[in-house]
C-alpha cells in the first residue's frame, strides 16, 4: 500500500534545475571553462561541492585550486543562485504539483522531501508549500549523495514507513537510481529514454501528469 510520496526538488517542483544551471554556467565560464547544457546533466542531483569537482575535472583544471579557493568558487556559485531565488513565488510551482500535494494530503499519503540542496527549506518557503511536508531531509543528515540511496532511505525512515510503500519522483539519472536502489517505486520527469534507462518505473513528461490516480494505478501493478 502506497504510504508516502518522496520528491525531490529541483526539476521536479520548481524550474530551479535552470537556475543552477545559470550560475553555473556563470562561473565556470569565469575561470575558463566552457559550459554546456549535456554536461549540465550530470550534474543535476549532486551535491554543490561534487559539482564543483565535477566542473573542473571537466574542464581540465581539476588540482588547480586549493579547499578554501574552490569553498570560495562554490560560495560564488551560490551567491548568484541564491540571487535568482529572491525572485521566486508561488506561481513557480510546476503546474500540477500544488494540485498533487493536495490530493496526497487528503488522501493521508505522507510527504516528504529528499533534495541535494541545502536551499531546499528556503525554496518551499517561497512557494508557499512547507505545510505539506512531514519531512525535509537535510543533506547533511546522510553520508553519501545520489545515487546512493541514503536519502530516500533516510526521508522514509523519518516517516516510519518501509521503502516499499513509498513512491519517489525524480529528474536526475542519478536521482532514480538513488530511488531503485533504496527499494522503491520511481517515478521519473523528463524524456521517456532518458529516465528509462536510469531505470524509472514510470516516466511523465509534463508535471501536469503527476496524477495520484495514475500514480497508485502503476504503483498498485
Ligand atoms: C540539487 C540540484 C543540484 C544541486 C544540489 C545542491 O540536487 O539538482 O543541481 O547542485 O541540489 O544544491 P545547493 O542549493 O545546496 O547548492
Ligand atoms: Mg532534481
Amino acid at each position: 500500500m502506497l504510504k508516502a510520496v518522496i520528491f525531490d526538488l529541483d526539476g521536479v517542483i520548481t524550474d530551479t534545475a535552470e537556475w543552477h544551471y545559470a550560475a553555473w554556467k556563470e562561473l565556470a565560464n569565469r575561470i575558463g571553462i566552457d559550459f554546456n547544457r549535456e554536461f549540465n546533466e550530470e550534474l543535476k542531483g549532486i551535491s554543490r561541492m561534487e559539482s564543483l569537482e565535477k566542473i573542473l575535472v571537466f574542464g581540465g583544471k581539476a588540482g588547480l585550486y586549493s579547499e578554501s579557493e574552490k569553498l570560495e568558487l562554490a560560495k560564488t556559485k551560490n551567491d548568484q543562485y541564491v540571487q535568482l531565488l529572491t525572485k521566486m513565488k508561488p506561481d513557480d510551482i510546476f503546474p500540477g504539483i500544488k494540485e498533487l500535494l493536495e490530493e496526497l494530503k487528503a488522501k493521508g499519503v505522507l510527504i516528504g522531501l529528499a533534495s541535494a540542496s541545502k536551499n531546499a527549506p528556503a525554496i518551499l518557503q517561497s512557494l508557499e508549500i512547507t505545510n505539506y511536508f512531514q519531512t525535509v531531509v537535510n543533506p547533511d543528515e546522510v553520508e553519501r549523495g545520489k545515487p546512493a540511496p541514503d536519502i530516500f532511505l533516510k526521508a522514509a525512515e523519518k516517516l516510519a514507513v518501509s521503502p516499499a510503500e513509498c513512491i519517489g519522483i525524480e529528474d536526475a539519472t542519478a536521482g532514480i537510481m538513488a530511488i531503485k536502489d533504496a527499494g522503491m517505486f520511481a517515478v521519473g520527469v523528463g524524456t521517456i529514454e532518458k529516465m528509462k534507462q536510469a531505470g524509472a518505473d514510470l516516466v511523465v513528461e509534463d508535471t501536469r501528469e503527476l496524477v495520484l490516480s495514475v500514480l497508485l494505478r502503476e504503483f498498485n501493478q
